[in-house]
């Protein structure tokens, strides 16, 4: 592996960008990932040179050798974060280091080439500043960042590739599930699972999503929104939704979320909850909940809320939880008041309204 950095990032602007009324119309109600800024970052790695022309350009397509390594084995990371507007206009990242460091930690368990720290957040933070009137205003709304890196020798042996791109791209978002911040239905999954030890669960790879598809079409099938996975080994300890972390909040005010033993996602938003719930003196424990439990807890009433937590979700409330041997309710299905009151405190700690006493922010000049 070669980690010589051989250029700084360079600018080459778009001669035709999206006109500005048009983007203007394209910000109002963006519906999650369908439209696109005007630019892309790019940076090459081959053995020989290590990382390698650092640019930021014009958004356009890629071309491949259909031979390229990502198209057969999958050879592919990703991450998700958000540029914030503030309110003096200025734009702002959330945490992204915490983004660069899980993408250094996807990229060992994919034997890819770690990117350095400086240059992932160089790159984000460079493709925000060159698109930074596609960052949205509204209540909730963001620059959605896509970076990812993908295997792109051209060779069908089943090794690590000895070359790669990386690229980041972006997309203004609102509301990641139609119908805005209503409660979700999930349907436990007991014939699929997302990860099992020692495989690829803790990190973000396109992999671990495309195995998760089947699942989230039988929920859809079921009426519900998406898909909560068990542990593959028992089939009984709740680990995670398709792309969200998940959270309990007990009748004692408590909340527990599901340990980090290596067949989850570490969220960042995950974390953060977990940090602010502390700041408002609130018990939250890292510990195994069985799905019968939660059923026992939601029938009893000792469950008063439950959300999912994610980049894109945000804080989504869970209604109904349905599966072939689970049908409950959570208190009376809608949002509940801490769920309310933490995604309030994150959104307003994002958007530059609040107190931002872990210096999370990355204000962008
Ligand atoms: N779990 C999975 C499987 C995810 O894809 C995501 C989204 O990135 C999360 C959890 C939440 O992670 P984060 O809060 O860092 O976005
Ligand atoms: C994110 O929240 O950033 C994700 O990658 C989740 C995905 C389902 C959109």
């Amino acid at each position: 592996m070669n980690n010589n950095v051989v250029s700084t990032i360079s600018v080459e602007p778009h001669a035709n960008p999206v006109a500005a009324a048009e983007r203007e119309r394209l910000l109002q109600d963006p519906v999650f990932g369908r439209v696109f800024s005007d630019h892309m970052a790019t940076i090459h790695y081959t053995e020989a040179l290590g990382w390698h022309d650092a640019r930021i350009g014009p958004r356009g397509a890629f071309q491949f050798d259909p031979a390229t390594l990502v198209l057969h084995y999958a050879q592919e990371i990703f991450e998700g974060m958000k540029a914030y507007r503030q309110p003096d206009g200025a734009a702002a990242l959330f945490r992204p280091g915490a983004n660069a460091r899980r993408f250094q930690n996807s990229a060992t368990r994919l034997a890819m080439p770690p990117l350095p720290e400086a240059l992932f957040l160089e790159s984000v933070r460079e493709l925000v500043r060159v698109d930074r009137n596609w960052i949205p205003a509204a209540e909730g709304a963001a620059l959605y960042l896509r970076p990812f890196m993908i295997a792109t020798e051209a060779v069908l042996g089943m090794k690590p590739s000895s070359e790669y791109t990386y690229c980041v791209i972006a997309s203004p978002v609102g509301s990641y599930f139609k119908g805005g911040a209503r409660a979700v239905t999930l349907w436990v999954s007991d014939q699929y699972t997302r990860a099992a030890p020692g495989g690829t669960g803790d990190a973000k790879c396109g992999g671990n999503y495309a195995a998760s598809l089947a699942a989230q079409a039988e929920a859809i099938r079921e009426g519900c929104d998406q898909v909560v996975f068990l542990d593959a080994v028992e089939r009984r300890w709740v680990e995670e939704l398709g792309g969200m972390n998940v959270f309990f909040v007990f009748e004692d005010g408590s909340l527990q979320t599901p340990p980090l033993t290596g067949t989850i996602l570490p969220g960042i938003t995950r974390d953060s909850i977990i940090i602010l719930a502390r700041d408002m003196g609130l018990t939250v424990r890292e510990e195994p909940y069985s799905i019968d439990q939660w059923q026992a807890d939601a029938t009893s009433g000792r469950l008063r809320e439950a959300f999912a937590c994610g980049t894109a979700a945000v804080v989504t409330p869970i209604g109904t939880v349905k599966g072939r041997q689970h049908n409950f309710t959570i208190a009376d299905g809608g949002t509940g008041a801490l769920t309310a009151r933490l995604k309030a405190a994150l959104l307003d700690l994002q958007q530059g309204r609040a107190a931002d006493p872990h210096g999370w922010l990355d204000r962008l000049v």
